[in-house]
């Protein structure tokens, strides 16, 4: 069974397997990039990474409209259900911490970075994602600086890396390269670029440069671009 993965510009990715949608940081509404509005997508789960306002996005909206279940850090579960999802229908986690879905596992891993809400809410600490489903692992950085314990979560092979390359609020494409070299992926996607002129980036260079100094393959889509797993 294959897995489709969509990129919808920023860190905004679904995950589909044959039953599941499965939805990242969903920045669809005010994003410059993001090829559809919230109002057009759907979700079983919503993944939210940390507080700020490009990733927690239209989070509400999408869980109210679809029911989804949304998994997040224990702070921002809290303020989910402060501004109106349903209780039943948020799952918190925390770093380190995973749990089993009938789709299958999400761990929450460390993020160097900040999380603070849209409000000014305190937004806990950020994370990343690492899903095991189908027989694959996929790693989501989300935003974070490069840190060596990569390594570990690397160990146990990885099918996808999805890395920022962005720049100025996350790494950068140099030091993606050292995240790649530490993950060990076999392929390896970049986000969090070109969405604003702070963080516009040569994604066609940078994949070049992976060619050279990884073994893994890159994967650079055009917002709204699909590829399988
Ligand atoms: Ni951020
Ligand atoms: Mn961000």
């Amino acid at each position: 069974m294959s897995i489709e993965i969509k990129w919808f510009g920023h860190n905004a990715w679904t995950i589909q397997t044959s039953d599941t949608t499965i939805l990242l940081d969903p920045f669809f509404d005010d994003s410059p990039t993001a090829p559809v509005k919230s109002d057009a997508v759907s979700a079983d789960y919503i993944l939210v990474s940390h507080g700020h306002f490009d990733h927690v996005g239209d989070t509400a909206k999408i869980a109210t409209r679809n029911s989804s279940k949304v998994l997040t850090n224990f702070e921002i579960a809290e303020w989910f259900k402060k501004v109106g999802v349903a209780d039943e229908m948020v799952i918190p986690l925390n770093l380190g911490g995973s749990i089993g879905l009938p789709f299958g596992t999400v761990k929450m891993t460390i993020a160097h970075h900040s999380s603070v809400l849209p409000d000014g809410t305190y937004g806990g600490n950020p994370g990343g994602f690492l899903l095991e489903l189908e027989g694959k692992r996929i790693y989501f950085a989300c935003d974070t600086a490069l840190f060596l314990d990569m390594k570990l979560i690397g160990v146990a092979g990885l099918d996808l890396a999805v890395l920022p390359i962005g720049d100025q609020f996350t790494m950068g494409p140099a030091d993606s390269l050292e995240a790649i070299k530490l993950l060990n992926p076999k392929r390896v996607a970049p986000c969090h670029y070109n969405t604003w002129p702070p963080i516009e980036q040569n994604a066609e260079e940078w994949a070049g440069l992976v060619r050279i100094h990884s073994g893994a393959d890159p994967i650079v889509l055009e917002p709204g671009g699909v590829f399988t797993l």
